[in-house]
């Protein structure tokens, strides 16, 4: 019986030590003041937890049982894949982690990511970063964008329901509306139009995107193995396209406005350096990752919510057909037409509030400094959690119960609402998903209406927000 409890015990307790002892030299740091938390197993840290806690579809539950349990509201510690995390919790954690970019902080990546997205702005600091999203908001901020682009974002949109909504009884809204997003990012992008051209570069996206949230094996038959290979591949396919357009533009074949890759080509800084091609390459394959899936998760959401709630459809369906009715037959949607979708967007807020499409993402620390009474040391990576701040009574009143009128008026406190993160590493897209968004719905719920096929459907995080099942619906188009 003795021997049967020491065999037991014995691994348990040499883990135990071994743990410490591992956590201990690698934060190099067992003297000073570090927040209270626990580092976990060796190597895998707390990683299983959290993956729980988000396969669950409640990742704020990893972030909330460990301010209870250490009793520290500000910050705890923690470790995800053998790094040393330091957690900051709270609006308090959101306004220090994005008013100290480039001070104490700096942008932070996991190394899947790195590694296969290359020199691209999540890639890189600084000058360079800054230069970079000057750049890239030049194209897509809001005095550009909505005002040139909501005519073609309405073009794609109708195209894309006459294609693959029209007609069907059902739909699985996340699958169908993934094709719709990487349409119009590559229309608006690259100016591709032609469905064989974009279908095969989809096909290569897609698997190539299962590596971003893999482990770092580089071997045959890994996921990041595999990913890294299509990564190659589309980067050759976008250069081919990278050089036609050169000559296009050299022919004045092509405008510097057309596009993004146009304006890539033809944006230099005041020295008269341009990107190389290898930055728009990987700028590029970056901009359909990170402007896809978001994009995707929030319409099928919102689909999600329309469904649930018949009343705020139906007020939805209201501000959309008051902006159809001043229009002429077959006359595309403008930027004043968007600007009047103000309830549309509430609704679409409230659903990014209750679940964030990104859950949070990651800061390195620049130097050593003090937070909440604890030192964090240079090195450590940080986290800030949107879902943790949204899903907060002391943030939002009733937090788990819908409500869009939240949003009117001045709105969340500063802080308290982040999906599209803060500070001078905010989301470049905003303004662009802004668009999409409120372009979709406007086509969509003058359509139809819908009921979810699976009610109650589980969202997870995976490491996005989504619905366990894609979201399948029936359809009722309106009649004419
Ligand atoms: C609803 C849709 C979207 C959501 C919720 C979203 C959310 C986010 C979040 C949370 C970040 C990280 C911010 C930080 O770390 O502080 C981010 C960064 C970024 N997003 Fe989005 N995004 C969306 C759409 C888009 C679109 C459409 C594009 C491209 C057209 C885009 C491009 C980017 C880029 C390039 C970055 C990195 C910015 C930098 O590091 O400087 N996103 N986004």
């Amino acid at each position: 019986m003795i021997q049967a409890l020491a065999l037991i015990l014995l691994p348990l307790i040499v883990s135990y030590v071994l743990s410490i002892v591992y956590w201990n030299r690698k934060s190099g740091s067992s003297k000073i003041n570090l927040p209270p938390g626990s580092f976990g197993w060796p190597f895998i840290g707390e990683t299983l937890s959290l993956l729980g806690a988000a396969l669950n579809g409640t990742p704020e539950r990893f972030v909330r049982e460990r301010i209870k349990k250490h009793r520290s509201p500000l910050v705890f510690k923690t470790s995800l894949l053998g790094d040393s995390i330091a957690v900051l919790c709270g609006p308090a954690g959101n306004k220090f982690l994005f008013g100290n970019e480039n001070k104490l902080v700096a942008l932070w990546w996991p190394s899947p990511v790195t590694k296969l997205f290359g020199r691209c702005l999540i890639t890189i600091r600084g000058d360079e970063a800054k230069w970079m999203r000057k750049i890239m908001l030049s194209y897509l901020g809001p005095d550009a964008f909505a005002s040139h682009y909501a005519a073609t974002m309405d073009i794609v949109t109708r195209r894309h329901i006459q294609v693959h909504w029209r007609g069907k009884e059902e739909v699985n809204v996340y699958k169908t509306v993934k094709l719709f997003a990487f349409e119009l990012a590559c229309r608006l992008f690259l100016s591709l139009e032609e469905p064989n051209h974009i279908e095969k570069l989809g096909s290569l996206f897609y698997v190539f995107l299962k590596g971003v949230g893999a482990l770092p094996l580089n071997f045959p038959g890994t996921r990041f193995y595999r990913s890294k290979k299509l990564a190659e591949a589309i980067r050759k396919e976008l250069m081919v396209i990278i050089k036609e357009r050169r000559v296009a533009l050299k022919e004045g074949k092509a405008s510097s406005s057309q596009d993004l890759l146009s304006h890539f080509l033809t944006s230099c800084d005041e020295n008269g350096r341009f990107l190389t091609e290898m930055d728009i390459v990987n700028n590029i394959l970056l901009l359909l990752f990170a402007g896809h899936d978001t994009s995707t998760i929030s319409i099928t959401l919102i689909i999600k919510s329309l469904g649930e709630y018949p009343d705020v459809y139906d007020k939805v369906l209201k501000e959309q057909l008051e902006i159809s009715k001043g229009k002429a037959t077959g006359e595309m949607l403008r930027w004043e037409d968007i600007q009047k979708m103000r309830y549309s967007w509430n609704v679409a807020s409230e659903v990014m509030r209750i679940t964030p499409p990104a859950g949070g993402s990651f800061r390195e620390a620049l130097v050593d400094f003090e937070y909440g009474g604890y030192t964090i040391p240079k090195g450590w990576k940080l986290y800030w959690s949107a879902v943790t701040t949204h899903r907060d009574d002391a943030n939002f009143q009733d937090a788990t119960h819908f409500d869009p009128s939240r949003f009117e008026g001045v709105g969340p406190t500063p802080f308290t609402y982040v999906p599209f993160g803060g500070g001078p590493r905010m989301c470049v897209g905003k303004e662009f998903a802004r668009v999409e968004i409120l372009v979709f719905l406007h086509n969509i719920v003058t359509n139809f209406k819908w009921d979810l096929l699976v009610p109650n459907e589980k969202i997870e995080y995976d490491p996005m927000a989504t619905p366990i099942k894609g979201l399948p619906i029936r359809l009722h188009p309106h009649q004419a």
